[in-house]
């Protein structure tokens, strides 16, 4: 029996990924930018056997189906195959994050497998090893490799497409991420399809990847001159960019809510009142809002006559993956 734990972190793009260039790869059409964030997260214990005849999935205690249980054996293969392996293994996963609600537990889900299972087979992974291999699982998850700001290079192979650590000289401690949950529910069209239909039928596709460049320049600019402003206009930007292209998809989607619309002009009608915040949004109608740490507190405040407190969750910058031991999971 060989086994390995990790805990990964979500992470919440500032500058989003949306679509595939490659979707065996996951390679995707534009660079992107996160923050890891310490509220949400994923636990995985795998353990390869010569007891089992297939590879079971077990997610928060339940068992799961075998179309969710052949999407993590894909997943296991690349690591056995890397391994030399061909044990089947058991894959016990807590998600401290609502699942598939937007709130991207497949980030720190899908890290946290490529940590615990190449743990488990002794695979010693470089960080950008390891940001390549979680990547086939998840494009998203390649970022959760990191604490703090990290940038996934888009790459044109499998060996060149991994995130990076950004430098910040500590400036993502002055920030919180306060996500307005407006409904925890698994969402209708995953991330996945939802970008690849977008890819292949929005009429402002091309759009979205024209700006890419320029705001990934502000971000980064923005981060290294500890710029809130700064990075918080062009996070704006960017999401609202992201969520036009569903718009004009053939057929058209959007993951907007009316409850989302409400988030968001609360947070425009902040700013007009001296509260600086910006909001950004992922592939489900929760609200994310991104303030100075010093501001966390009144905005807090602002936002408890419009939501109730099980609807707020306050995240700051989290950390880097973390392997973990036989005590400590
Ligand atoms: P989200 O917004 O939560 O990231 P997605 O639709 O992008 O939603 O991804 C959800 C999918 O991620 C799940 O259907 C599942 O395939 C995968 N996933 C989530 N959590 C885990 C986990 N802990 N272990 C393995 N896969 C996971
Ligand atoms: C809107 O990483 O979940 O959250 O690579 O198909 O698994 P797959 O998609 P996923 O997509 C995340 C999309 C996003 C933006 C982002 O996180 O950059």
């Amino acid at each position: 029996m060989f086994s390995g734990k990790a805990r990964a972190y979500t992470n919440i793009a500032l500058i989003k990924y949306w679509g595939k260039e490659n979707q065996d790869l996951i390679i995707p059409m534009n660079n992107s930018l996160s923050l890891t964030l310490d509220a949400f997260y994923t636990e995985t214990c795998v353990t390869f056997s010569e007891d089992i005849t297939e590879d079971l999935f077990y997610l928060d205690h339940q068992l799961q189906d075998s179309k969710a249980t052949l999407k993590v054996s894909r997943f296991l293969d690349l690591v056995r195959s890397k391994a030399d392996c061909s044990l089947h293994a058991v894959v016990k996963s807590q998600n401290f994050v609502p699942t598939a609600a937007g709130l991207a537990s497949s980030a720190s889900g899908l890290a946290a497998l490529a940590g615990a299972a190449s743990a488990a087979l002794n695979l010693t992974l470089s960080p950008e090893e390891l940001s390549r291999l979680a990547r086939r699982g998840s494009g998203s998850a390649c970022r959760s490799i990191y604490g703090g700001f990290a940038e996934w290079q888009k790459g044109d192979s499998d060996e060149t497409s991994y995130a990076t650590s950004i430098p910040s000289d500590g400036f993502e401690n002055d920030l919180s991420m306060v996500f307005v949950v407006v409904n925890d529910a698994q969402k209708d069209i995953s991330s996945r399809d939802g970008m690849q239909r977008t890819v292949e039928t929005s009429a402002f596709y091309n759009g979205w990847l024209q700006t890419i460049s320029q705001d990934l320049a502000k971000a980064k600019k923005a981060i290294a001159n500890k710029d809130f402003t700064a990075l918080g206009e062009v996070t704006e930007a960017s999401a609202l960019k992201m969520h036009g292209t569903t718009l004009a998809a053939t057929p058209p989607f959007t993951y907007w809510s009316a409850e989302s619309m409400k988030a968001m002009n609360l947070v425009r009608h902040f700013r007009e009142s001296g509260l600086p915040c910006y909001f950004t949004m992922d592939a489900g109608p929760n609200v994310k809002i991104l303030v100075e740490r010093k501001n966390e507190a009144a905005l807090l405040n602002a936002l408890k006559d419009q939501f109730n407190a099980q609807q707020i969750v306050v995240a700051h910058a989290g950390p880097k993956i973390e392997i973990l031991t036989e005590e400590e999971a």
